[in-house]
């Protein structure tokens, strides 16, 4: 009889400016933890969700956490297990951090735990992506492949599972401030335009590919200068509260660039190391006061772990 088993997902920031959809990272904190345990009749039930104010549902095709979970019992073949799962919202819902990635893949990471692990971690993507799928209407990696196998990661194509980690520069911070204004990833692509002008694809392409040399060769002046989104942000700017004086406030506090995490409201910026990731927290939370703007703020490393059993 399998055994009682919890798991932690973290959050994660996705698009990292100028990788829309293909580049992302996982923060240490915060995240959500799924409890999978034994049922007593047979098939998946959700028996407890907490910290998401009521919002989410309970049947399993229809939550994130247990649609991950269901395609990965029938693949396996497991779907007649009587299995009880928990879902403990850990991190705010519609905030830009990758909340429905997490719950993807806390959902098939705590069943392929609880089962003795007959998949390997990065053969669980598929599953988690699924039940994203269900919450954001897209196919993206870009939150739940560093949310799973941690780091910073480039996506060239999830359908392949051909992920790249990239090293990270020692130091490296992230700072994350959150306005507590929800901000629907579905939405927040629909108002996307479908083309993009070509002078922003050369200039774009270029970020990317110098923000990538700057990782690998811990080139922090090539990482600052290349982290800028100037395709997806300009569109989405309105959406956040404040936007362009929480960038001008971090950049002011010394960090190396600083943009939209995954589709908003969260605002990420990355600095050179903890000191002035501090000095860049203090700055955005001020602008936050001074507009009256309710906000959580989380300083992290990129964490290299991602998924994670855990013990509460
Ligand atoms: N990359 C997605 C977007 C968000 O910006 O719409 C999360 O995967």
């Amino acid at each position: 009889m399998q055994r009682t088993t919890e798991v932690f997902a973290p959050a994660s920031v996705g698009n990292a400016g100028i990788g829309f959809d293909i580049m992302g990272f996982a923060l240490s904190a915060p995240g959500d933890v799924v409890v999978v345990r034994p049922g007593n009749r047979p098939g998946l039930r959700i028996v407890r969700i907490t910290g998401d104010g009521g919002s989410l549902s309970l049947d399993p095709a229809r939550n994130t956490a247990g649609l991950a979970a269901l395609r990965l019992l029938e693949h396996v073949g497991a779907c007649g297990l009587g299995i009880e799962m928990e879902l403990h919202k850990r991190m705010p819902i519609g905030s830009g951090l990758g909340s429905s990635a997490a719950s993807a893949v806390a959902g098939a990471f705590g069943i392929n735990e609880y089962l003795g692990r007959p998949l390997e971690k990065r053969a669980l993507l598929p599953f988690a992506l699924e039940g994203e799928y269900l919450a954001s209407g897209g196919m993206h990696a870009d939150n739940v492949a560093p949310c799973l196998l941690g780091g910073f990661l480039l996506v060239r194509d999830h359908t392949t599972l051909d992920l790249h980690k990239l090293p990270v520069p020692a130091g490296l911070h992230a700072t994350v401030m959150y306005p507590h204004v929800k901000v629907l990833t579905r939405e927040a692509r629909e108002i996307l335009r479908p083309e993009v002008p070509m002078a922003s694809f050369v200039r774009q392409t270029a970020n990317l590919g110098a923000f990538i040399i700057g990782m690998y060769e811990s080139d922090i002046s090539l990482l600052s200068r290349s982290l800028e989104d100037n395709v997806i942000e300009p569109q989405r700017a309105g959406l956040i509260p404040h936007f362009h004086a929480l960038k001008a406030a971090a950049m002011g506090a010394g960090a190396l660039g600083c943009s939209i995490s995954g589709s908003g409201p969260s605002v990420f910026a990355l600095s050179a190391g903890p000191t002035i990731a501090g000095e860049v927290a203090e700055a955005m939370r001020r602008v936050m006061h001074d507009h009256g703007v309710p906000f959580d703020c989380f300083i992290s490393t990129v964490n290299e772990e991602g998924a994670a059993p855990y013990s509460s």
